[in-house]
């Protein structure tokens, strides 16, 4: 194996030289991972089949499951997409470069390989330098899956590309840490009302002051938990260990976990536990081994942590995680949906 080549580049002023080594590569139809502000992401030109094809091999991701379209700006919207309404415009406007992908019809220009076969395609500018540097240097539409094999927790850090695809991949361009931590929002606006399709790192009340209708699906809502099926999520953004996830009032559920945490300990499991500032005191004695996702006032900073906490416990070796739901609120929406879907839906309810 030939050890994938890292580039350390400066976040807000990446040196010219490195990035256009690096969208020469692209456009010669590697495989570049690069930061974007939500989570690192691995590119290639959108328009090669060949390099898109290799794309999923790389990542083991199912054809059927399409890639997102990166562009520099709205400028470049309908260069990939089509019949773009009002609507769409202004969110793109609104939010671009940004944590929004927006589903829109496709363009012939791009492959159906990059679609999965759709007649839509989902569209977004990021905020990086770095990604805006590649992009503007490329040329080319980027198509980019978050850069992780398939099913795994997205990569906050270049570290966490190389963790997964080293040695399958033509380059890393390392920034540092993401700032954002959790994935786009996507919204499909070919739809009227435009429906959300993933929670992610713009929140959905600030979408709402454009889209009052917006439609969040059924399995995003809070009342449709306690009805969801085990099984009904894909597991997804998976920690190798088990996953246990809690919902219930604060008191009542850490005393569940301290429990349940505990015996498992006991019977020789390794425990691990995604904790908020302050819940430490809570496992005391216990042999567990924390991750800390930051005070609960501060949801920006447990969005930013959640993924990399995710992956810093399996490297630990634990092979049980204990986390509790945020509220349904802000970036709660996303750190719930990676989470449920982390632990394939399966939640116990504490009253
Ligand atoms: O923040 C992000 O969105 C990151 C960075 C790298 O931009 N990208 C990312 O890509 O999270 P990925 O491939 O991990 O997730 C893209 C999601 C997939 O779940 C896919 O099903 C959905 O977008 N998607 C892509 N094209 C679509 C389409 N035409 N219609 C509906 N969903 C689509
Ligand atoms: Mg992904």
């Amino acid at each position: 194996m030939t050890p994938t080549p890292v580039w350390p580049v400066d976040a807000s002023r990446p040196d010219p030289t490195v990035i256009e080594a690096a969208a020469a590569c692209l456009r010669n139809g590697g495989l570049v991972a690069f930061p974007t502000e939500t989570v690192y992401g691995l590119g290639v030109d959108a328009l090669n089949v060949e390099a898109v094809r290799r794309l999923f091999v790389a990542k083991g991701r199912p054809a059927t499951d399409p890639l997102i379209v990166h562009v520099p700006g709205v400028a470049q919207l309908e260069s990939v997409a089509h019949s773009v309404s009002v609507l769409a415009w202004q969110l793109a406007e609104a939010f671009w470069p940004g944590p929004l992908t927006l589903v829109l019809p496709r363009r012939p220009i791009v492959p159906l390989e990059v679609t999965a076969g759709k007649e839509t395609v989902a569209v977004r500018a990021p905020s990086h330098p770095v990604a805006q540097a590649l992009l503007a240097v490329a040329r080319t539409p980027i198509a980019a899956p978050s850069a992780n094999r398939f099913s795994r927790p997205s990569p906050t850090t270049a570290q966490h590309v190389l963790d997964d695809l080293n040695g399958l991949i033509d380059g890393v361009l390392d920034a540092g840490p993401t700032n954002i931590g959790l994935e786009s929002t996507i919204v499909d606006v070919t739809r009227t009302p435009p429906h959300v399709l993933r929670p992610g790192g713009l929140k959905l009340e600030t979408l709402r002051r454009f889209v009052p209708n917006l439609v969040v699906s059924e399995r995003f809502l809070e009342e449709s938990i306690a009805a969801d099926a085990p099984g009904m999520f894909l597991k997804h953004y998976a920690p190798c260990a088990e996953l246990r996830l809690y919902e219930g009032p604060r008191e009542a559920v850490l005393a569940a976990m301290r429990l349940a945490a505990g015996a498992l300990a006991q019977a020789g499991r390794r425990v691990g536990v995604l904790a908020l500032a302050g819940e430490a005191v809570h496992f005391a004695g216990l042999p567990v081994e924390w991750a800390d996702l930051g005070p609960e006032s501060e949801p920006e900073e447990i969005g930013r942590r959640l993924f990399a906490a995710l992956r810093d416990l399996d490297a630990r070796g634990v092979e049980v995680i204990f986390a509790r739901l945020p509220a349904p609120e802000g970036l709660g929406w996303a750190v719930r949906d990676r989470l449920r879907r982390a632990a394939a839906g399966h939640i116990i309810k504490v009253e």
